[in-house]
C-alpha cells in the first residue's frame, strides 16, 4: 500500500507525561463552554446496555497512553499548516477492551454522543480504518499553553463549530489519516462511546423511527429533530418502546403516553434538564437550545400517542 506523504504520522506509547501547566482548571477536568466552569472530564464507554464512567486517570491505567502527531487536522480548515500533537487512549484497544470475547468488529455500530449534540454513529465503513490507521480517544492536545486561540484549560486548539468557536474538549477523536474518516470519524467535546450490534441497532432504530409521515421532510420536521436528539441524548439511558439503556427505570412510552395536555411534555422535559434526578445530573454539561426541548417534546408526545 502506498503511504501518504500528506499525513505523515508518529505514533508514540508513553507510560507518563509531565502535565500540562496554565489552565485554569485542575488535572483531570476540562472547562466546559456550556456551564463556564471546570468540570471533571469523564467519558462512558460500553458495549450495549452496559455503560460505565471512565475518567482520565481510570483511562490512562487501563489503556497505554498513546501520542498522535498530525501534519494536518481537517477540523481547522483547509489554510491551517500546523502540526499537532495530542494525547490519549488508542481506539482500537478501547474497542478490543469493549468487544464481548469472540465478536467482530464488522458487526457492530459505535455510537457515540457529544455535549454539542453532534452524535454520529459510526459504521464498519469508518471503524474498519482502524485495521490501516490509527485513531485517538485524545484528552489533551500537547505543547500548547493558554493563550488567544487556545481552550481556557489550556488544553486545546480552539476548533471552529457551526455555532462559533469552541473547545474540542474533554475528548476528542483524532485519525493519522484524514480519509474516509472525515468529518463523521472525527467527533470533539464527546461524552460517551457505546458498541452496539449492528442488528440490535437497526432492530432498536426500527422501534423508536416515527411514522414514516415525520421523516425526510424538508425542512426536518420537529418530531424527526426530537428523534434525533433522543438517540444522541437519551437513549443512551432511558428505554423507549421496550429499547435503549436501562440506566432509568420505566419506558418513556408509558410516561408520555399520560401527558397529553398542551406544554405537559415540554415542563416535564424542561425540568428534567435544568434540575435533573439522580443518575441524571451527566445531562448538565450538554447543550440544549429551548428548539431543542421543543422537539424532544414533540417526538416523544408522538412515541406515546403511539403507545395507545
Ligand atoms: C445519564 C443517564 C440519563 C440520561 C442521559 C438521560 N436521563 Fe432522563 N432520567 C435518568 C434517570 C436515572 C431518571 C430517574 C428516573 C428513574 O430512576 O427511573 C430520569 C428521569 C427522566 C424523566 C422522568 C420520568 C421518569 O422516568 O421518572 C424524564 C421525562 C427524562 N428522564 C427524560 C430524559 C430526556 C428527554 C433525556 C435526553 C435529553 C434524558 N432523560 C437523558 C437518566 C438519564
Amino acid at each position: 500500500m502506498r503511504r501518504s506523504m500528506l499525513f505523515a504520522v508518529q505514533v508514540l506509547i508513553l507510560s507518563s507525561l509531565p502535565v500540562q501547566a496554565g489552565g485554569i482548571c485542575k488535572s483531570g477536568e476540562y472547562f466546559s463552554d456550556y456551564n463556564q466552569r471546570c468540570e471533571k472530564s469523564v467519558l462512558q464507554i460500553g458495549a450495549g446496555d452496559v455503560i460505565e464512567s471512565q475518567t482520565i486517570d481510570q483511562l490512562k491505567s487501563r489503556w497505554p497512553v498513546t501520542r498522535l502527531t498530525l501534519s494536518k487536522s481537517p477540523a481547522y480548515g483547509e489554510a491551517d499548516k500546523k502540526i499537532r500533537s495530542y494525547e490519549g487512549v488508542r481506539l482500537r484497544d478501547v474497542l478490543a477492551s469493549l468487544l464481548p470475547a469472540g465478536e467482530s468488529i464488522d458487526n457492530y455500530v459505535l455510537a457515540v454522543t457529544c455535549l454539542d449534540g453532534f452524535d454520529p454513529v459510526l459504521k464498519p465503513a469508518i471503524l474498519n480504518k482502524l485495521k490501516t490507521s490509527e485513531a485517538l480517544i485524545a484528552y489533551r492536545q500537547t505543547g500548547i499553553s493558554v493563550g488567544p486561540g487556545v481552550s481556557k484549560d489550556g488544553l486545546w486548539d480552539l476548533v471552529s463549530a457551526p455555532w462559533g468557536i469552541v473547545s474540542p474538549g474533554p475528548f476528542y477523536l483524532v485519525w493519522s489519516d484524514p480519509s474516509g474518516t472525515y468529518w463523521e470519524g472525527w467527533p470533539f467535546q464527546i461524552k460517551s462511546l457505546r458498541l452496539i450490534p449492528t442488528k440490535k441497532y437497526n432492530e432498536m432504530l426500527a422501534k423508536i423511527e416515527p411514522d414514516p409521515e415525520f421523516m425526510k421532510k424538508n425542512p426536518k420536521s420537529a418530531v424527526e429533530s426530537g428523534y434525533d436528539q433522543f438517540r444522541g441524548k437519551c437513549i443512551i439511558c432511558h428505554t423507549l418502546n421496550g429499547f435503549g439503556g436501562k440506566k432509568a427505570r420505566g419506558d418513556l412510552m408509558s410516561i408520555f403516553k399520560q401527558l397529553k395536555q398542551p406544554g405537559e411534555a415540554e415542563a416535564l422535559i424542561d425540568a428534567m434538564i435544568k434540575n435533573p434526578p439522580d443518575g441524571m445530573k451527566d445531562i448538565l454539561d450538554v447543550k440544549f437550545s429551548p428548539a431543542d426541548i421543543n422537539h424532544l417534546a414533540e417526538y416523544l408526545r408522538h412515541m406515546g400517542q403511539r403507545a395507545n
